[in-house]
């Protein structure tokens, strides 16, 4: 049993779309979660920018005495997650893992498409762990660096979010993929265009649904669940406007921001 809260982190909103589903799997347990929403986004940056950034908001959930990590971001999931076991105390869960394990068991035809920020398809990861479990699965995976902005500005189901969604997705479609991973927290929130275009064979992995699953395996195989009968408490913290982040925070949450939020300056740590 442990009562210290869990520790989620993103560089923007895009992780609350993993926070929304460790709410619906683990109602009990207290969320600490920080959005760096002062330096998004980090899918086009160097690894080296990725790692120097993981490594300042891993600290500043340790100092929240938190019990695990969940690395709520693609792009620092694939680039940067040994860096960041290395310096943590606590287990570390990614979001990479565990959206290619449900990949792997969903796809019927042996061929699954990736989607994620230049940072993330670039990295590899997600090829390169599909490989080591299954050699037989043919990937095809493609950077969606529009994605992003689209969803911060709210284009989940209009026209440019179809036509951007047809530009990048044509060629896996074509590749004749039965299962396409959503590898950005970003991108569940495209869902709906996403999957009236792939059409309605083909299975779609959120990756952050998958981290929450993962995460409910990992408390309860370490036995560090907490035993309080009461709903868990969150506080948000972010590195940039509070306002911003009220409004459209909601949104990904699909439910009002209930609980603190706050700035820091995340430099510090
Ligand atoms: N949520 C981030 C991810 O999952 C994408 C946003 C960014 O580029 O920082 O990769």
């Amino acid at each position: 049993m442990d009562n210290r809260s869990i520790g989620v982190f993103d560089s923007g909103l895009g992780g609350l779309t993993a926070v929304k589903e460790i709410m619906r799997e683990l109602p009990k347990e207290s969320i600490v979660y920080f959005g760096d929403t002062g330096r998004v986004p980090y899918g086009s940056r160097s690894r080296e920018t990725i790692i120097k950034y993981s490594r300042n908001d891993v600290n500043f959930l340790l100092k929240n005495d938190v019990k695990v990590i969940v690395v709520a971001c693609g792009t620092v999931s694939s680039v940067a997650l040994s860096q960041i076991k290395e310096i943590s105390p606590v287990p570390v869960i990614g979001v990479v893992e565990a959206a290619s394990n449900a990949a792997i068991r969903a796809t019927k035809n042996n061929k699954i498409g990736i989607i994620g920020t230049s940072g993330t398809i670039n990295s590899g990861a997600y090829e390169r762990l599909i490989k080591d479990k299954n050699a037989e699965i043919e990937t095809f995976s493609k950077a969606c660096p529009l994605f992003v902005p689209l969803v911060e500005n709210g284009h989940f189901d209009t026209m440019v979010a179809e036509l951007v969604t047809e530009e990048y997705l044509a060629s896996i479609k074509e590749n004749g993929v039965d299962t396409l991973i959503l590898g950005c927290t970003h991108y569940p929130l495209l869902k709906n265009t996403i999957a009236r275009f792939m059409g309605a064979d083909v299975t779609l992995i959120d990756a952050g649904a998958e981290v929450a699953k993962e995460l409910k395996r990992v408390l309860i195989n370490g036995n560090i669940c907490t035993d309080t009968a009461e709903a868990g408490k969150y506080s948000y913290f972010v590195s940039d406007n509070v306002d911003g982040f009220e409004t459209l925070g909601g949104i990904f949450l699909e439910q009002t921001i209930c609980g603190k939020v706050e700035k820091i300056d995340i430099e510090k740590y």
